[in-house]
């Protein structure tokens, strides 16, 4: 069914809402902390990528992230991304979020509270009563001040079943818009989400009139399987992080859960507003501002994402890209594919170097200079390309 959103009108059935949080979640993992001006700067770069909410901060933390969310939401007075600030459930929490997303043309407030019985009696020392009571009186409170209300249950993965539909039937009443379940400690496996997200939908009054929304974390290496497992169950709106930052082991990929969706689509019928093409200078943006690099293996992103060694493998990418490719490079926003020259690589690689570089050999010239490329990349990790032009540069005839 079709929900007509305060902030986007009616969205059509299959159209996944993104909300990142790099900014908030992203921002909360230990060394990734930015400046003002850092944080415009990323706003901007997310603007352009498309993601539908920005989560800009968390308002009442501190004056700086207050004025950062200001900031950002100043810059889309005039349009742009939804600027979302966080916000607990005390009252104080939430005016002050209110009053740092005013400045943006589509504001929301997201607030939240444990409901977990773990949280609930270690962390809050509350009553499930009160909790319940909490939940009404911050969504009523912040409803009266934007029309984009989101609600979450923290550690709702580990949350008593029948509790969770209360509270969330309480959120609903009391005019929250979108209903986010977080897995806060990345806990659950793929059927944990599915089931949680389905009950919800099946057994809460009012849950056809909201958006249902995943946020999961990666303890367990599972949060981007467990947020597409949430769309398949009925979610509509996925909240990541740009390179996966986030809390200990971070949050779903942004980049990864975008590109599953763009890639297989016969599996997960599913669109986005994400430019692809712009992923890979957001990511490279992140990494630069925060001087933490990506991991060469990181999907999507990572240097080796569209590398190749193997000669099996170079040979078969020489031959035709898809056998080794499931994506274009030039689709996330590289430049091209590389051939990386090592001692697992093999002769057609070697000799498609070689052209490139410039060079032309005879048969028994390219045998003469391929065992001496074997013999060094058994000593080097990686041979350069200068290195392959000093092992046949004197005995080479140039083009
Ligand atoms: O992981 C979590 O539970 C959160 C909430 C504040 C949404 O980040
Ligand atoms: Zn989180």
């Amino acid at each position: 069914m079709a929900i007509n959103h305060p902030s986007f009108g009616t969205i059509a059935d299959n159209r996944v809402i993104v909300f990142d949080t790099t900014l908030r979640d992203g921002e909360q993992s230990p060394g990734f902390s930015m400046n003002l001006e850092e944080k415009l700067r990323m706003a901007e770069a997310l603007a352009e990528l498309g993601v539908d909410v920005m989560e800009a901060g968390f308002p009442i933390a501190s004056q700086g992230d207050f004025e950062s969310v200001q900031s950002i939401a100043q810059r889309f007075a005039k349009g742009g991304p939804v600027v979302c600030g966080l916000s607990r459930s005390a009252p104080g929490d939430i005016l002050r979020a209110v009053e740092a997303v005013k400045p943006a043309a589509r504001q929301r407030i997201h607030t939240f509270i444990s409901t977990s019985d773990l949280h609930m009696r270690v962390k809050l020392r509350m009553t499930p009563e009160a909790v319940l009571e909490a939940v009404t009186n911050s969504v009523s409170l912040a409803r009266n001040h934007v029309a984009d209300v989101e609600w979450s249950a923290e550690d709702g993965s580990r949350t008593d079943p029948d509790f969770l539909c209360r509270c969330v039937e309480a959120a609903i009443k009391a005019g929250a818009t979108t209903i986010n379940i977080p897995d806060t400690v990345g806990y659950a496996v793929p059927e944990d989400i599915a089931r949680i997200f389905s009950m919800l939908r099946e057994r809460v009054p009012g849950a056809d009139g909201v958006i249902f929304s995943a946020h999961n974390h990666d303890d367990l290496g599972l949060a981007v399987a467990n947020t597409i497992a949430a769309l398949h169950a009925g979610a509509r709106q996925v909240e990541a992080t740009i390179n996966g930052i986030g809390e200990r082991a971070g949050n779903a990929a942004l980049e990864e859960v975008a590109m599953a969706l763009r890639t297989r689509q016969d599996v997960i019928p599913f669109s986005t507003g994400i430019v692809t093409q712009n992923i890979l200078r957001t990511s490279r943006l992140l990494a630069t501002i925060t001087s933490f690099d990506v991991q060469p293996n990181k999907a999507i992103v990572g240097r080796n994402a569209f590398a190749h060694e193997s000669g099996i493998h170079q040979d078969g990418v020489l031959k035709d890209k898809a056998t080794y490719e499931i994506m274009t490079p030039e689709s996330v926003g590289w430049t091209t594919n590389s051939l990386v020259m090592g001692k697992h690589s093999g002769r057609a690689a070697f000799r498609d170097k070689l052209s490139m570089l410039g060079y032309t050999l005879g048969d028994n010239q390219l045998n003469d200079a391929f065992r001496r490329f074997k013999d060094l990349a058994d000593r080097k990790k990686v041979v350069y390309d200068e290195d392959i032009v000093a092992l046949v540069d004197d005995e080479v005839v140039r083009i």
